[in-house]
Parts: C-alpha cells; structure tokens; sequence
C-alpha cells in the first residue's frame, strides 16, 4: 500500500498499482467496450447510448452488453486462430441472443451443464459444434446431450466413460469424446480458477498413467470415438508459459498413444483462459499475438516428436465476454471512514453488489468504475465502493479514485464484468438478478430481463 498526498491535498492510502488519474473522468479506454466514450458532460455512452437515458427505462443495477464489441472480441479470436476450432466458453455468460451472435461469428460453443445446453439448443446452435465438459454429469445429462447430436463430451473420470459408452449404446450412436488431461501446470491465477495442477478435481492425471488408461479405455469402446486430448490450465492468464509446459506433455501423451495404442487422435484442446484487463494492473496480449506463441509452442513440440500437428481447439470466455460488459449502479449512500494514520476511505454505496457479482468476495478480484452521469471538478478522492448486502465483503470495488462529491443519485459504471458476473449472479439476501441489456447503434434491447419478486417467490411454495 501507498500513503501519498494528492494534488488536491487529499491523503489517503491505496494498493501500490492504484495512481491518481490526471483527470477523474476520463475513461482507461482497454477496460471499456469499444464503442464506449464519455461526452463534454461526461455523461457515458455505450454502443451510442447514453447510460443516464438507457437506465431511466432499464432502472439499475443492469448489464449493458456492447454487441458490437462482444462479435469484435469473438471475430478476433477467429481470426488470429484461424485453422483452429474456437469455442467460446459459455460458462462466461450465456443467454440466447448470445449463443446466436456465437454461431454467426462463425463460433462453436462449449457448455458445461444441462442448463447451457438448453440455452444453445433454443438458440439454435448445430450440436455438432458443441462441446460438453463437467466432472459429474449424470446419466439423464449425458443422454440429453448424446440424443441431442452434441459433437464432443469431455470425459472427465472413468465412471463417465463407461456411461457416454453405455448411452451411445443405448441409442445406437457412435459418440465424439475428448479427455480431460492435467498436465501438472500451476497457473499464476487465483487458487480457485487454476485447473491443471494436480491435486484438485478436474481431469485425468497425465504424471500418474490415468490419462493414458483412460485412452485405452474409450479406444476399447465400440460406440465411441476418441476425437483427442484436452487441456484447460486455469483462467485469467497473462503469459503463455504455461501453455508451453503443458502443450509439451500433452502431446507426449497424444504421441505416447500413437505409438502404444496404435491411434493418432485427429485433433487437441488447449482449452481457454486467456487474461483481460480489469484494472490498469493488468496488461492482456493480443489474440493475434497470443495464437502466434501458441501456435509456435505446438508446431515447435510436435516437429520435435515427429509427429502431424493435430487440428486443434481453444475455448475462450472471458475475453469475448469480459470487456464487452459492463455494470452500472446508482449511488445510495456516501460516508467517510477514517483508517489508522489518519487517512480517509469514501465508503460509496450503490443498489448491487456480492448478489450481481461475486467475484470479489470469492477472489478478491480488483474492479474499477467511474462516474457515467455527469462530469466533475471535485478533487479525487481514495473510494470503495460497495453492495447493499448483509456482510462487509460485499465489495463492488476494493479501490478507486473517484470525485469527491460523488453523491446519492450518482450513476457509476464497472467495466469488464461481462465474464462470470450474470453467471454467477445469484439470489442472495432474496435480491432480484439484474437484466443483461444489449446495446448496438444507438438501440437498446433487453436480452435476459430482470428478476421479478414473482420469479423470486414462484419457486416458494410454502
Ligand atoms: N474451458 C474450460 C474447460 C474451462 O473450465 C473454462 C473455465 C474455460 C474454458 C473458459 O475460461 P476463460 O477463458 O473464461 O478464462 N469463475 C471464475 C472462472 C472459472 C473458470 C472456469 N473454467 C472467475 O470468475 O474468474
């Protein structure tokens, strides 16, 4: 942390990378959508809406989704990875529209539940394009998705192997799977979204020979094909020095196959979690730039083992959806909390909160925000903004400079919560889950609407 003394004179005490904007109402332009721009009244438009007139109809806490910017990000990645199959995660955010705007990106899709699959069935999408994953889907789960034409399950344990066997069986089908492998990687993520070390619940283990085993055993099974390996190392990385470590032991294992079980699998999975920027901390890489290293680190591996480059697979999420969503609040109360050394924290509280996203009680995640309602001459000051909810880590954003006469009726806007914020949205203290409204060419359309109370008490009977 840093003490310092502002311009303004203001003392506070902030985390080390937190500076003091030049000028409080501009925006950082990599945390917002591209079409995001504040007005001479600092008044904030998105996909050339003014929030202060899209939220007079939506009211707040609301999403608001920049279509335009969600098909960019989804058409980068298409393009930089060009040759391979890109598959959005929908586990980021999903809902219909959004499965539709995936497909005609030219996008597959991967789900993780039942539920996701309903959204893209409704969508539309062709279940060849799909991919299933999970660790425990039950029979009832993996017969849907097998009936329903899905074109890949990611097997995840050997009790799920026999089951796709058993229900393509059942229903005369060959099955497309994929294995989930750990390639031993410790990402440098948070503990809870790093996937392929080894002592947690996802995958076959490739250090221990289960990986291996588990080959042998969906290659022994008539009603299934193997389609390849898949790898996810974590979420929220920067650098693709993991990828290196794990694409080195996953095609060991690919060529180990080849060569004892006589079976060179047509295809890999690289899996997702390429980074983006939630506060000036953080420095994400181009896609472009991001498919040359890894692209390099496969071909580099697989000239080295002598063996054909599989045709391969990326699953991103959250730098599609991320960035292209943001969530705006309106300002209820404001109060000053003095900390030890005399410094002043801004408590900012605003109508959301832990219920809309969770991802910095879970993670301690970083956010930032700022005013999108009008401009300000006021000093900055050191904020916090929170949630209305009943426990005091219900943190929106830990750290912040704001105005100083951030007032009630404020409209604040965080950027980059399009990824797992809606998704992890739940009902906690009975509140009523936000409406994911999405913006395009000065048009607004509500494409998940808010939570009524009769929603809330529907499921309530008594
Ligand atoms: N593929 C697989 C197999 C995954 O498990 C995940 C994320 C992804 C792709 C997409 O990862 P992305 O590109 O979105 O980073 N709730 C946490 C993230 C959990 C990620 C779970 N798996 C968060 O809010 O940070």
């Amino acid at each position: 942390m840093n003490s310092h003394v502002s311009p303004g004179g203001y003392t506070g005490t902030s985390p080390h990378w937190l500076r003091e904007p030049a000028d409080v109402n501009d925006l950082v332009s990599i945390l917002w959508p591209s079409t995001a721009r504040k007005d001479d009244d600092g008044v904030l438009h998105i996909g050339g809406l003014a929030i202060p007139d899209l939220v007079a109809n939506v009211n707040t806490p609301a999403y608001v989704l920049d279509e335009a910017d969600f098909r960019e990000r989804a058409g980068a990645f298409r393009d930089a990875f060009a040759g391979y199959d890109v598959y959005y995660a929908g586990k980021a955010f999903l809902s219909v529209a959004v499965a539709q705007w995936v497909a005609e990106e030219g996008l597959s899709l991967d789900v993780c539940s039942n539920g996701e699959l309903s959204v893209a069935l409704r969508a539309g999408v062709d279940p060849r394009r799909i991919g299933y994953h999970g660790n425990n889907k039950t029979p009832m789960e993996l017969r849907r998705a097998v009936d329903a034409g899905v074109g890949r399950i990611i097997v995840d344990s050997f009790h799920e192997i026999d089951r796709v066997a058993d229900v393509a069986t059942q229903l005369g089908v060959v099955q497309g799977v994929m294995i989930r492998v750990t390639a031993g990687v410790e990402a440098h993520t948070h503990e809870f979204i790093a996937t392929a070390h080894e002592d947690q619940k996802f995958g076959f283990s490739i250090a221990s020979g289960d990986a291996f085993d588990a080959a042998s055993r969906v290659l022994a099974q008539k009603s299934l094909e193997l389609r390849g390996l898949h790898s996810h190392i974590g979420s929220q990385i920067f650098d693709t020095s993991g990828w290196e470590v794990a694409g080195r032991r996953v095609l060991a294992l690919h060529a180990r196959i080849a060569d004892e079980l006589g079976r060179v699998l047509p295809e890999l999975d690289l899996g997702g979690g390429f980074g983006i920027a939630y506060t000036t901390q953080d420095d994400p890489a181009d896609p472009a730039v991001l498919a040359a290293q890894i692209t390099k680190i496969v071909t580099g591996e697989c000239a080295a083992l002598g063996i054909d480059v599989p045709h391969l697979s990326i699953e991103p999420g959250r730098a599609i959806v991320g960035p292209a969503m943001c969530t705006i609040y309106t300002v209820g109360t404001v109060k000053q909390v003095a900390l030890d050394g005399g410094a002043i924290r801004t408590y900012v509280s605003v109508d959301g909160g832990m219920s809309d996203n969770l991802r910095p009680a879970l993670y301690d995640a970083d956010y930032s925000c700022t005013l999108a309602s009008r401009a300000s001459s006021a000093e900055p000051v050191l904020a916090r903004v929170v949630g209305k909810h009943c426990e005091s880590g219900d943190i929106v954003v830990k750290d912040e400079f704001l105005p100083g006469d951030v007032a009630p009726g404020d409209l604040l806007a965080v950027p980059a919560t399009g990824a797992y914020g809606r998704s992890m949205a739940s009902n906690y203290n009975h509140a009523l889950r936000p409406p994911v409204v999405a913006v395009k060419d000065g048009r607004a359309r509500v494409i998940v609407r808010r939570e009524t109370e009769e929603d809330l008490l529907a499921t309530d009977v008594g």
